[in-house]
Order: structure tokens, then C-alpha cells, then sequence
């Protein structure tokens, strides 16, 4: 069950933040919340709500712990940011300014990826089910290496390339066997997956890649799943690439779990990037380059959403109903997702505070954002904050009932910035022909 995302510390009316919430968030004399200085109320009142509140300095520190951690550990290294989970161009400038290279699942990332001033030599392009209009795309751009899925990816992208009379430089996803511990929707190492090459069929493909004029294999991808919070299943990942021969390059995915409750404790980036280099170094042939290619834990938790309590019905339960919902996160809906919630503009209150559900504006019984959380006599007009949303949230959110899409503000040293306003309704018909 969620516990309130306020602690009790010390005496009894003082709430200490877990850490769920952004680094350098704390509540402020007015018993509000403050993200990267600024006081939730007041960007409440500034932006409007529903809104995605980022954090820019926990950003950054996530991205240098990352890149430090990795560099220190590996010389010949690089950090990927998986921007599937947090895809607007403010984030993307952010992570190119800090160093990182970047993963795109699509065209549409690519051109945000390019558009946030990502150098196209240090993006990997993913995907499943390529177009060979997205090849184009790629290869156009320069992109520096497209990762491949499948022998008819293998086939099209050796053809895109001859009629460019290029040669692209690819690695190779090999789908280990390996299932972590999390929600079937996001486990992708296990043999029977749509991505990748099986252990079984990544020999064959390797010599297919060898054998075409255009391609040059430097190496091999895993990701085996998302939200893993034991790093046994990582290692074992290498451990199956080392089998499959010696190769410049090893891309180990991304897939770091984080703490999205107050009760889990996640490894540190520290931990999870030691125990990768040392399996990549007991297991894998000579020393090659190693990246790694974190969305999750680069992002999530530098992140909260404001809700404003629209109504408070008394039921069976007490149903605490909100201006968004299943339209800003899906990952409730999707994968049973459990957050921490609280009231941003009481984040101090005393006692238990009641039982309640957190529900969203949708019309599906399905639509609560968290269960179970105790919230101090909540009423409309209070504020609602969920941590850790700053990964797949803004990346899922939809138009689902006309409700348009929140904005993303950048908060740090008290000063606040919209990167991405809120949809309009002229927005939501702007399709329309
Ligand atoms: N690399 C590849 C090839 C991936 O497919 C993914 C995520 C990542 C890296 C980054 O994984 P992360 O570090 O974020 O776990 N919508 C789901 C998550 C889907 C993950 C898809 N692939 C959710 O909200 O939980």
C-alpha cells in the first residue's frame, strides 16, 4: 500500500521528502513544496495544472553521475539516453549539453533528437520495424549507428545504404534469454520477444551483416527489460553477448529500475554500472567500447506532476478526483504502476490524514492515478503532487476525452520556465482537414 509521500521525521508536525521527489526539492516555510527552488503554489498558479514540474539540476546530476561513473570505471565508454521516456527538445538540449549521446526509437525522435542539437554521429537509431522511409531519414542525417533488429532490417537498411553508395556503421540487438523481474509489458530479454536477434539466431545474422557491402557490425545491443531493480539479470546479459565473439562495441541497454514508492530502494547508478563493467570485464573479449543506455533512471524522478483537486466524493471510499489523469500517465492503466501522492500546498499537515483514492477526469472506472495514500482532509483547490513522473509520462500522454496535453516547466534556482506549453483546443483540431 502507498504510505504518504511525507514522512514523519523528527517532531511531529515535520514531514521530511523521501527520496522519490526531485534532489534538491524540500517543503518550504509555508509548508509548500519547492522544486528546484520554486514554490508549487505559485507554479500552480502561473501554469496552470495539470503540469510536468522538472527539476533541470536533478537532471544533471543524474546525467554526470552517469557519465562520470561510466567514464571512471571505462574509459573507452558513452552514456545513451533512451529519449523514449522523456522525448521534448528542452530535455534532449539539456542531456547534449551534459555529454551524452542519445537512442531514438523513430523518425520522430531522431528529428527531436536533432532538433535538441544532438551531434547525428552520436545517435543510435532503434526500432523494430524500421521504414525504409526512417533509414533514409537516418542515413541522410548522418547518424552514426543504426541498430539492427531483423534480417529484413539487415536486408533494408544494406539497400538504403547502397543506393546512398554509403557504408553505415550497425551493432546488432541479441535478445539474451535473460527475463528480469518486471511487468511482462516491458520485459524484452526473454527468447520469444519481437525485438532482436535470439541467442539461437545471432550467429547467422552476424554473418548475414557480414556478408552485405554496405554495413559494418562494430558490435552488439541487449536491453532486457525496464524497471529492474536486481542487477543479477544485467550481468548475466553480458555474460550471454561474451558467447557470441569478440566485437568493438557492446551497447548493454538501459532498463535501471527506480523508486517510485517511498519503500523501494533501487541500486545506485554507481552500483549498477559497477557490476556491468566488472561482468563486461570478467566475461566480454578484449577491451572493448561499452555503453550503456539509461531513460528511466536518467529522468523519472526529476519530475512531479501538480494536479488541482477538482472534487472530494465520500463513498465506500474516499475518491479524490483531479484535472488529469490517465491523458498525463498512463503507466497506472498500463502496467498497475504505483506512485506516492501528496497535498503540495500542506505538505507539512499533522496526522494520518485520510484514506483516499486519487482519481483522474477520464471516463473509465480504471482511470485512478494512486490508491490507498493518505491525504490530510483533502478539498477542491488543493493541490496534488505525484513524484517520479518524469519518465514515459510526458512521453505517453494523450488527448484521451479532448483533454489536452500538459505543459513541461524547468525549474531551478527559483526561476521557472515553460519548454513546453500546454495543448490548446485549437491544437486538438489542428489535424483536422
Ligand atoms: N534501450 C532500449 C532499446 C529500450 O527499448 C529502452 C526502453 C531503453 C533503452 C530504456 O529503458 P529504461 O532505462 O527507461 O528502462 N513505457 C514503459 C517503459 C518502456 C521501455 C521501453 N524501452 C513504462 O512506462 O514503464
Amino acid at each position: 500500500m502507498a504510505t504518504s509521500a511525507a514522512r514523519v521525521h523528527g517532531e511531529a508536525d515535520r514531514y521530511q521528502l523521501s527520496h522519490v521527489y526531485p534532489l534538491g526539492s524540500r517543503i518550504n516555510e509555508r509548508g509548500h513544496l519547492e522544486i528546484g527552488g520554486c514554490d508549487s503554489v505559485e507554479l500552480a498558479a502561473q501554469f496552470g495544472t495539470p503540469a510536468f514540474i522538472v527539476a533541470e539540476e536533478d537532471l544533471r546530476a543524474r546525467a554526470r553521475a552517469y557519465r562520470e561513473g561510466l567514464a571512471a570505471r571505462h574509459h573507452d565508454s558513452d552514456v545513451l539516453f533512451a529519449s523514449k521516456a522523456f522525448p521534448c527538445t528542452a530535455v534532449y538540449r539539456l542531456l547534449a549539453q551534459e555529454g551524452l549521446a542519445c537512442d531514438v526509437a523513430s523518425g520522430g525522435e531522431l528529428a527531436l533528437a536533432l532538433a535538441g542539437g544532438f551531434d547525428p554521429a552520436r545517435i543510435y537509431l532503434h526500432g523494430n520495424a524500421k521504414s525504409e522511409d526512417e533509414l533514409r531519414e537516418a542515413l541522410a542525417a548522418g547518424v552514426g549507428h543504426v541498430v539492427l533488429d531483423s534480417t529484413d532490417d539487415i536486408r533494408r537498411l544494406e539497400r538504403v545504404a547502397a543506393a546512398r553508395a554509403s557504408t553505415q556503421e550497425v551493432l546488432l540487438r541479441v535478445t539474451p534469454g535473460i527475463a528480469g523481474d518486471t511487468h511482462a509489458a516491458i520485459s524484452t530479454g526473454q527468447a520469444d520477444s519481437k525485438f532482436g536477434f535470439s541467442m539461437a539466431q545471432a550467429r547467422a545474422a552476424i554473418d548475414l551483416v557480414a556478408a552485405c557491402g554496405h554495413l559494418r557490425l562494430v558490435g552488439l545491443h541487449c536491453h532486457i527489460g525496464s524497471q529492474l531493480l536486481e542487477l543479477e539479470p544485467f550481468t548475466r546479459a553480458v555474460a550471454a553477448l561474451a558467447t557470441l565473439g569478440a566485437f568493438e562495441v557492446y551497447n548493454l541497454g538501459g532498463g535501471l529500475g527506480v523508486a517510485y514508492l517511498d519503500s523501494q530502494q533501487p541500486p545506485s547508478v554507481s552500483a549498477y554500472l559497477g557490476a556491468l563493467i566488472d561482468a563486461a570485464r570478467a566475461t566480454l573479449p578484449g577491451t572493448p567500447r561499452l555503453l550503456v543506455e539509461p531513460g528511466r533512471s536518467l529522468v523519472a524522478n526529476s519530475t512531479v506532476t501538480l494536479y488541482t483537486v477538482q472534487t472530494v466524493k465520500r463513498n465506500i471510499s474516499t475518491w479524490v478526483a483531479v484535472d488529469g489523469g490517465m491523458s498525463d500517465n498512463l503507466r497506472p492503466m498500463l502496467y498497475g504502476a504505483r506512485y506516492e501522492a501528496a497535498l503540495a500546498n500542506r505538505m507539512q499537515r499533522t496526522g494520518a490524514g485520510e484514506l483516499c483514492h486519487v482519481a483522474g477526469k477520464h471516463c473509465e472506472s480504471g482511470d485512478v492515478i494512486v490508491r490507498d495514500v493518505r491525504l490530510p482532509d483533502p478539498r477542491p483547490g488543493d493541490l496534488v503532487v505525484t513524484p517520479a513522473t518524469g519518465a514515459y509520462g510526458h512521453a505517453m500522454a494523450n488527448n484521451y476525452n479532448g483533454v489536452p496535453r500538459p505543459p513541461v516547466i524547468f525549474c531551478a534556482r527559483g526561476d521557472a520556465r515553460l519548454v513546453v506549453r500546454r495543448e490548446t483546443y485549437a491544437d486538438l483540431m489542428s489535424r483536422d482537414v
